[in-house]
C-alpha cells in the first residue's frame, strides 16, 4: 500500500513538524500525564486553578479532571478574546442554504448576542443547572444558544434537527429540560419548510418539565405560539439587559448532555463537564487541525452532533479559530456546494464525513474542477472508516495532493478525538486513523479481555486510561454508564469498536462490534429500530442488521415476522417505513425489509444476527455455524427470499 508523507511546507509551520518531536511529546504525556495536562491546561482561562489534575477508579466508572478549579466556557470562547483586543475580528461565518446567504459575526457581535440569549434564558427562570432543549437546524442561533446556555451553567441538550417528535419528546423527558429553543420551520436543501416548531408543539404535549418555548424565526412561516408559553426570540432579547456576567463553573460541572443511541431502545444521555472537556477539545483542534490564527476552518458536521460540539463550537472558538457552520447540504444547489463555499470563504481546515465524499465522488471530478480550492492545507474526516476510494479522491482531487488529511477516530462518548494523524508528522495509509494522540493509550484485548501485545494483532478496542474530554456518566444513570463501557473488560474503557493494528503500528478501525449500526455517520441503535417496527399493529417481531452500502457506509435491513392471519402487502411495507421515519427520524429508515415467516434464534430464544448479517451483506457461502439453532431449516428460507 501506497504511503502519503507530509509536505515539507506542512511540516515546517506545523506545531509539531517531525516524527521525533511527537514522540517525545507522546512519551511525555504517558510518563507524566499530569505535568503534560497541566501545561495544556494552560490554553484555558481558569478563574481559580485546579486543586488536583485527575482522580480516576475505571472499576467504579468514576473519573475527575481538574477538581477544584473555576471556569466559564462560553467565557473561553468570547469574552476572553475581546478582552485581548480581537473583538473586531470574524468568529463565526455563517453559510445559509441558498448561496447567496451568508453572515459573518465577530467577536464582539457574538458577545452581544450571548449575552442578550443568557439573559433571556434568565427572564425564562433558567438557571445554573437547569436543562435546556435545543432543536434547531444549523441556523447561527443555535452556537449563540449553545453559548449562552455554558455562559450561565444551564445544561444543554441539543437534539439532531431531524429527529421526529417521538425522539426529542424522549430526550426532553430523559433530562427534564425546563425551556426548549427552536425555530419556526427550516430549510435544507429542496426542502424549505421543515416542521420544527410543529414538531416541538407535538413533543411538549408529553413533557412536562417544559415551561417555555423559545422559537427563532428563520422562515416566517406560520406557526401557533401558545399565549404564555411560547417566546419569539427577537422578542425576547429585544426585552433583556446588555450585560450577563458568565457563571463561574466548577470543572466538574455538567456543560452538556447529548444522546447516543445505545443497546437497548433508550437512549443515552451521554454527559459531558466543563473544565476536562474544554482542555481536550482546545489542545485537540490545535495540534490536529494544525490550527494557526486567522484561518478559516469549516467543520461540515452538524451542531445536532458531537462532532458540531467539539469541533465547531467549544474547540475552535477556545482557540479563537474562525469557524464556519453550513445550514445546507453538499448537493444543493448542485453537487458543487462544498467547492463553492471553500472558495468563496478561502477555507483553510476542513472537516467532512466519508459518506458525503463518497457521495461527491460519485458525481465525478467536474464539480471539484469548477472551483479554486488552493487555499485548503489540511483535509479532515470523521465519524466512519473511510476507504481508499474515496481516501484518494479527498487527496489528489480535493487535496491536489498538497493537503494531508487526518482520519480522526473519536466517539459521542470521548468528547474529543483519539486516535488521529498530526498533518505535520504522521506518514498517512489510506484508511487508517493511524496512532494515538497525545495521553491516549488504545488497546486491543481478546473477547476474554486478555491485551494483544505487538503489531499484526486484531480485537476490541479499549483505552486503558482516561484523557480531559472524557464523558463521565450517563445522565441519571451512573450503572449504565459503567455496564456499556467498564464491564465487559474490566479496569478498561471499551469504545464498541474492533480495530486492528498494523506492522507499523497504525490502527484500522474495523467497526462496531455491538448492537449500533453506523449510516451515513449516524448512529442508530438496532434496539430502538426494532422497537418501532414491532409497535405496528401487524407485526411479531423483527430484527435489524446493517449492510454495506455504496454510499451510506451502511444501510438498514429489517427481517420481520407478521402476526397470524396479518397478510403482507405493500401497504405493510410502506407503514413500517412511516412509523420508522416518525419515530426516529428519516435517517433511520430500513432500506430492505424482508418479510420472514420465523427468525433464527438460539434455543434459549437469542437471535443470532450474525447470520441475519450475513444474509443481507449477501454473504450466503459462509453463513457461520447454524447447528446451535433452535430450528436450523429457518435459514435457507432467509437466504432464498433475500432482497
Ligand atoms: O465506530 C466508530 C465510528 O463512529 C463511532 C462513534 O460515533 P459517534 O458517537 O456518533 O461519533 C461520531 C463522531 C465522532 C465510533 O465508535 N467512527 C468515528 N470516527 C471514525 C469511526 N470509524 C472509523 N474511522 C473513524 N475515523
Amino acid at each position: 500500500m501506497q504511503k502519503y508523507e507530509p509536505n515539507s511546507k506542512t511540516r515546517k509551520n506545523a506545531h509539531i513538524g517531525s516524527i521525533e518531536d511527537y514522540k517525545k511529546l507522546y512519551e511525555h504525556s504517558i510518563n507524566n500525564p499530569e505535568d503534560f495536562w497541566a501545561e495544556q491546561a494552560e490554553r484555558i482561562t481558569w478563574f481559580k486553578k485546579w486543586d488536583k489534575i485527575w482522580e480516576w477508579d475505571f472499576n467504579k466508572a468514576n473519573i475527575t479532571w481538574f477538581e477544584g478549579a473555576k471556569l466559564n466556557a462560553c467565557y473561553n470562547c468570547v469574552d476572553r478574546h475581546v478582552d485581548a483586543g480581537y473583538g473586531a475580528k470574524t468568529a463565526l461565518i455563517w453559510e445559509g442554504n441558498n448561496p447567496d446567504e451568508t453572515r459573518n459575526y465577530n467577536y464582539n457581535e457574538l458577545l452581544e448576542k450571548v449575552q442578550l440569549t443568557a439573559n433571556a434564558l434568565k427572564n425564562l427562570g433558567v438557571g445554573k443547572g437547569d436543562r435546556v432543549c435545543i432543536y434547531m437546524q444549523m441556523i447561527p442561533e443555535l452556537a449563540i444558544a449553545v453559548l449562552a446556555c455554558a455562559r450561565i451553567g444551564a445544561v444543554h441538550s441539543v437534539v439532531f434537527g431531524a429527529f421526529a417528535p417521538d425522539s426529542l419528546e424522549a430526550r426532553i423527558n430523559d433530562s427534564e429540560c425546563k425551556v426548549l429553543i427552536t425555530q419556526d420551520t427550516g430549510v435544507r436543501g429542496t426542502k424549505n419548510d421543515i416542521p420544527m416548531k410543529s414538531n416541538a408543539d407535538i413533543a411538549v404535549k408529553k413533557t412536562p418539565s417544559i415551561e417555555n418555548i423559545l422559537v427563532v424565526k428563520r422562515t416566517g412561516s406560520p406557526i401557533e405560539m401558545v399565549e404564555g408559553r411560547d417566546v419569539w426570540w427577537h422578542n425576547a432579547l429585544a426585552s433583556s439587559d446588555a450585560e450577563c456576567a458568565p457563571e463561574e463553573m466548577d470543572a466538574e460541572d455538567p456543560l452538556f448532555i447529548l444522546y447516543t443511541s445505545g443497546s437497548t431502545g433508550k437512549p443515552k444521555g451521554v454527559m459531558h463537564t466543563t473544565g476536562g472537556y474544554m482542555v481536550y477539545t482546545s489542545t485537540t483542534h490545535h495540534y490536529i487541525f494544525d490550527y494557526h490564527p486567522d484561518e478559516i476552518y469549516w467543520c461540515t458536521a452538524d451542531i445536532g452532533w458531537i462532532t458540531g460540539h467539539s469541533y465547531i463550537i467549544y474547540g475552535p472558538m477556545a482557540n479563537r479559530a474562525v469557524t464556519m457552520m453550513f445550514e445546507g447540504v453538499p448537493n444543493y444547489p448542485d453537487f458543487g456546494r462544498f467547492w463553492e463555499i471553500i472558495e468563496k470563504h478561502k477555507v483553510n481546515k476542513f472537516y467532512t464525513a466519508p459518506t458525503a465524499l463518497r457521495a461527491l465522488m460519485k458525481e465525478g471530478d467536474k464539480w471539484p474542477n469548477k472551483y479554486n480550492l488552493d487555499s485548503l492545507k489540511i483535509l479532515g474526516t470523521v465519524g466512519e472508516p473511510i476507504k481508499e476510494p474515496e481516501w484518494l479522491w479527498y487527496h489528489n482531487i480535493i487535496g491536489k495532493e498538497k493537503c494531508p488529511i487526518v482520519d480522526t477516530w473519536w466517539q459521542t462518548e470521548t468528547g474529543g478525538i483519539l486516535i488521529t494523524p498530526l498533518p505535520g508528522v504522521t506518514t498517512t495509509k489510506p484508511g487508517s486513523a493511524t496512532l494515538p494522540f497525545f495521553g491516549i493509550i488504545p488497546e486491543l484485548l481478546d473477547d476474554e479481555g486478555n491485551v494483544l501485545e505487538g503489531n499484526e494483532v486484531e480485537g476490541n478496542l479499549a483505552m486503558q486510561r482516561p484523557w480531559p474530554g472524557m464523558m463521565r456518566t450517563v445522565y441519571g444513570d451512573h450503572q449504565r454508564f459503567f455496564e456499556t463501557y467498564f464491564e465487559k473488560f474490566p479496569g478498561k474503557y471499551f469504545s464498541g469498536d474492533g480495530c486492528k493494528r498494523d506492522e507499523d503500528g497504525y490502527y484500522w478501525i474495523t467497526g462496531r462490534v455491538d448492537d449500533v449500526i453506523i449510516v451515513s455517520g449516524h448512529n442508530l441503535g438496532t434496539a430502538e429500530i426494532e422497537g418501532s417496527i414491532g409497535g405496528h399493529p401487524s407485526v411479531a417481531e423483527a430484527a435489524v442488521v446493517g449492510y454495506p452500502h455504496e454510499i451510506k457506509g451502511n444501510s438498514i435491513y429489517a427481517f420481520v415476522t407478521l402476526r397470524t392471519g396479518h397478510e403482507i402487502t405493500e401497504d405493510t411495507r410502506t407503514e413500517i417505513i412511516k412509523r420508522v421515519r416518525a419515530d426516529i427520524g428519516p435517517h433511520a429508515s430500513p432500506e430492505k425489509i424482508q418479510f420472514t415467516e420465523g427468525l433464527p434464534k438460539t434455543r434459549s430464544g437469542k437471535i443470532m444476527r450474525r447470520i441475519l448479517r450475513n444474509i443481507a451483506s449477501d454473504n450466503i457461502d459462509d453463513l457461520g455455524d447454524i447447528s446451535t439453532l433452535a430450528d436450523p431449516s429457518v435459514v435457507s428460507s432467509l437466504v432464498d427470499e433475500r432482497i
